[in-house]
């Protein structure tokens, strides 16, 4: 289990279990009047039925029972029955102890790494990165982290943009300005706007875009250099921001690599009905008798023969099926596309072409200016990811020349050290927020090294790891010594193991950036209230040091799976 409060659940199931009550009723949780109390039960009101007696009798007798136990300090009823329960500090020192030397601090990961896809990021080719891009990368490539910590095999996939009638725009732009040999970046960025302004304006334009879209998924040979050509030059500029920004993917794949899978899935699912003709399009019928609204089908095939993004995508998942038998595919996608993936996923289900796999819409909501509109840049365009980046970057340096900096260090950290900040900065911003709401952008407010920011959380972990430079020498195996003002500390790093927990069953970062705030903050209480480094009592002073020690590991690997990176000094 890995938590206090887990351990204390075993100890009380088995106080229900020795009076015959079901075990599962002695669930222990951390108190919400910590004033009162560390941990409460209130599984004697379920059981006075069970037991045929009130919930107070009933409570009376678990509490002889666990008070036996040796790590039990305090138990007390409450109320009509519940139970409030202190632990011993010396059964906290040693259970801290164990806890903080192990692996992901105590949480027990799962056997036989199943495989895991996530699927974020979705870079369009040829068009510049934009801030919508920006959430699923960052929110997805946590997810990523968190599930590969928990022992999942997790696959990051980008599932790029790259097949669709954009694609047809420029080769046919490029074929219309005559240009041979290769294109640029910033000739993509140019030639898109203006190829995508005159297909809409001119429907001939348009009908050149298509035929040379149609002319790459039939294979052509020179559209499919030419494609390739473009490809490899934005791919080349999406590495390039992705690595800015900290976020990684195991598999560069993109529409495109569903192409193969399309015409026999398409077969198979006419052969067994399960996609009809419909004036002269290929439709899989998905709505359900309970639907309240009216649900429309999956298109497969246009009346043109075209394939659409629905179709992408579910070939996509037969591609999956076969690389990786995931249990799991996650997509971390605009909620606004959320229609589309429960159009996707209800034609998964009825061909069982993903049997055993969960299908999860992990969607989030929209990021706003301080207009509380979508963002976009100062002359209303929309904002690029590079952009963005070197933004946060600009604010992060100036923070930094506000701040004492440590004078030994020269240019090259510092620029080391703005990254850093730039970066926890505009992740944390994002991840502290419930997946599904929006937020707004501040640039200002996130920058910050005082309040719920990723630059606080750096600077509390590096103003630790100055004063364990200070303390020179610290013994890592110092037995602790846990007095009132390192119990809110202790108490807190021992509930890892249940937000850890959390935040993976539920694909919510924030639950994790709420918990190494509170962290951080416990931090400060502590070392506001103690002496440290000037303790005198020499065992009361390695244990405060391992705790410092202990705290700073805690904050750093939950920053990790934040993709947040922690600086030295600063
Ligand atoms: N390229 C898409 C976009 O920019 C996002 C792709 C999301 N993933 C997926 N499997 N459809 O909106």
């Amino acid at each position: 289990m890995g938590t206090l409060a887990g351990y204390l659940t075993d100890v009380v199931g088995d106080a229900f279990g020795q009076m015959n009550l079901p075990r599962e009723l002695g669930v222990v949780r951390v108190s919400d009047r910590p004033d009162l109390c560390q941990f409460q039960c209130n599984g004697a009101m379920g059981a006075a039925k069970h037991a045929k007696k009130s919930p107070r009798d009933v409570a009376i007798e678990l509490v002889g029972l666990i008070a036996a136990h040796d790590a039990v300090e305090k138990v007390e009823i409450a109320g009509p029955g519940f139970i409030n329960i202190d632990v011993k500090k010396s059964f906290i020192n040693s259970f801290l102890s164990e806890n903080s030397r192990k692996n992901l601090f105590g949480f027990v990961r799962v056997d036989n790494s199943p495989s895991v896809v996530l699927d974020y990021g979705g870079p369009n080719i040829a068009k510049a990165m934009h801030v919508g891009h920006l959430r699923s990368s960052i929110i997805g490539d946590t997810l990523r982290r968190i599930y590969k910590a928990a022992g999942y095999n997790a696959i990051g996939d980008v599932h790029m943009g790259d097949w669709g009638t954009p694609m047809g725009m420029i080769l046919s732009e490029l074929e219309l300005l005559g240009h041979e040999g290769p294109v640029t970046m910033e000739m993509l960025a140019e030639i898109y706007p203006k190829a995508s302004a005159a297909c809409k304006a001119d429907e001939a334009r348009m009908e050149l875009a298509r035929s040379a879209t149609k002319k790459l998924q039939d294979g052509d040979v020179d559209a499919t250099k030419r494609w390739q050509e473009f490809i490899d030059v934005s791919i080349a500029g999406m590495k390039k921001n992705f690595d800015a920004l900290g976020v990684y993917f195991d598999e560069w794949k993109g529409e495109s690599h569903a192409h193969p899978f399309i015409a026999p899935m398409v077969k198979d699912l006419k052969e067994r009905s399960i996609a009809v003709e419909d004036q002269g399009a290929v439709i899989v019928p998905v709505k359900k008798n309970d639907d309240k609204k009216e649900f429309p089908p999956l298109i497969l095939l246009k009346s043109d023969g075209a394939v659409l993004y629905g179709t992408t995508d579910l070939a996509t998942i037969i591609d999956r099926e076969q690389s990786y038998q995931p249990v799991k595919i996650v997509y971390c996608v605009d909620q606004r596309q959320s229609l589309h993936f429960e159009q996707v996923f209800r034609a998964a289900r009825i061909s069982k072409i993903a049997e055993g796999t969960d299908l999860i819409f992990a969607g989030f909501g929209t990021m706003n200016g301080l207009d509380g509109k979508p963002f976009k840049t100062r002359d209303g365009g929309v904002m690029r990811l590079d952009d963005l980046i070197e933004m946060g970057l600009e604010k992060a340096r100036a923070r930094l020349s506000e701040a004492n900096l440590d004078e030994s260090i020269d240019e090259q950290e510092r620029e080391d050290i703005a990254h850093k900040v730039a970066i926890a900065a505009i992740k944390f911003a994002d991840l502290q927020n419930q997946r599904q709401s929006d937020y707004i952008f501040d640039l200002d407010r996130m920058t910050a090294f005082e309040g719920k920011t990723g630059p606080y959380l750096l600077y509390q972990a590096v103003r630790i790891s100055s004063l364990l430079r200070k303390a020179d020498v610290f013994d890592e195996d110092a037995e602790f010594i846990i007095g009132e003002d390192e119990l809110p500390l202790a108490l807190l790093l021992l509930e890892f193991a249940d937000h850890f927990e959390n935040a993976l069953k539920n694909h919510a970062p924030h639950v994790l950036c709420e918990y190494v705030y509170k962290i951080a903050q416990a931090f400060s209480s502590f070392y506001g209230s103690c002496h440290i480094l000037s303790e005198e009592d020499q065992r009361v002073r390695a244990s405060r040091l391992r705790l410092c020690a202990v705290t700073r590991n805690y904050i750093i690997a939950i920053l990790g799976l934040l993709g947040i990176d922690v600086p030295e000094r600063m």
